[in-house]
């Protein structure tokens, strides 16, 4: 089968696409058939080395975390899918392994794609809209009626997270450049904070949670617009900010966090179910076929992406 991989860690290691063997599933695995996938930064940041420790350098590696397709063969015990089955999810195998025409899933990260998805726009949820989830809820512990600050609100994370917050009945101000304004509006923002023309972190302000998706800003200039109880969420680790770990729930009153969490095919469930009520939908920014890999991560890089950027893979 056709695979986007590396062979090595550095700055300028290239992504090529090459002929590897088609995986066979091991025990509580399926095999996919990859109709589509889709770029997240992590994807270009992998090949230059700084996750080495955590993706091992089994080369080699194929990339891509996000998968939408039909399940092609079931490993053994599983019994929640079957051949044929439509699907999607983020892998959490190995570097993802999902920019090839065939990718070994465990079971439990899997879920239906819902009908109302393409498989480009099922592609272009998993990753971005799990993180969004996971950070709103688990050390943003978000409520109904609270006042969430979501800065990167055009991002891949965070069209996301401002459709989220709005479902979960916060009050949403989403913080983006001139050109993504009405987008950030339609996404569900009530307010909208053009970063190149107003202040974003006002003193005062009574954020109760400050999701920044870019890592643009500092705990120490977050803290003064937050509520006394609030919390500053970073996807991007820096000084004075605590690592926020898959299962915790103690949260310190004004704390910085940085998320890490894990993906589950139940958390994907929960984001179909808003995808069926017409209440979450995939922002796509262009598609690129498998062999204009390299562009496709040269347009990631720009960090100018509105929405996702799909690979279609079938
Ligand atoms: N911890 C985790 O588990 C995790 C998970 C996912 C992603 N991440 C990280 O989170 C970051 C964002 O990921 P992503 O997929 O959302 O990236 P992305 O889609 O590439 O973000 C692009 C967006 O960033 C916006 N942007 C750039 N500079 C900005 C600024 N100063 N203020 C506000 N918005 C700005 C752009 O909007 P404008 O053109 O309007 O500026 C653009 O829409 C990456 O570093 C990624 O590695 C971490």
């Amino acid at each position: 089968m056709q695979a986007a991989a590396i062979d090595s860690f550095g700055p300028a290691v290239q992504l090529r696409v090459r002929d590897v063997p088609r995986p066979v599933p091991g025990p509580g695995q399926i095999l996919l058939e990859v109709h589509a996938s889709s770029v997240n930064p992590i994807d270009w940041k992998i090949p230059g080395g700084q996750m080495a420790a955590r993706y091992g350098a089994a080369f080699p590696l194929i990339l891509g975390f996000d998968a939408s397709g039909r399940v092609a063969e079931v490993g053994h015990g599983v019994t929640a899918f079957a051949p044929g089955d439509v699907v999607f999810a983020r892998s959490d195998v190995g570097a993802g392994g999902c920019y090839a025409e065939y990718a070994l899933l465990n079971v439990g990260t899997v879920a239906r794609k819902p009908a109302e998805l393409s498989h480009a726009e099922a592609a272009a949820l998993p990753l971005a809209a799990l993180t969004a989830l996971n950070g709103l809820r688990d050390p943003g512990q978000l409520q109904a009626g609270q006042r969430v600050l979501i800065i990167g609100a055009a991002g891949g994370v965070g069209s996301y997270a401002v459709q989220l917050a709005r479902n979960l009945g916060a009050r949403v101000t989403g913080v983006c450049g001139t050109a993504n304004v009405a987008l950030a509006r339609e996404l569900g923002a009530h307010d909208v904070i053009d970063y190149s023309r107003e202040p974003v972190l006002v003193p005062g302000a009574g954020y109760d949670l400050i999701y920044d998706t870019i890592g643009a800003h500092s705990p120490a200039a977050a803290r003064p617009a937050l509520t006394s109880n609030g919390c500053y969420l970073a996807l991007v680790p820096g000084p004075g900010i605590e690592f926020f770990l898959p299962g915790q729930t103690a949260r310190k009153a004004g704390g910085a966090y940085f998320l890490v969490w894990s993906p589950t095919g139940a958390d994907l469930e929960l984001l179909a179910g808003w995808v069926r009520k017409g209440q979450l939908k995939s922002i796509i920014d262009s598609e690129f076929s498998p062999d204009d890999i390299q562009a496709a991560h040269r347009r990631s890089q720009t960090l100018r992406a509105r929405g996702k950027i799909v690979i279609r893979v079938k």
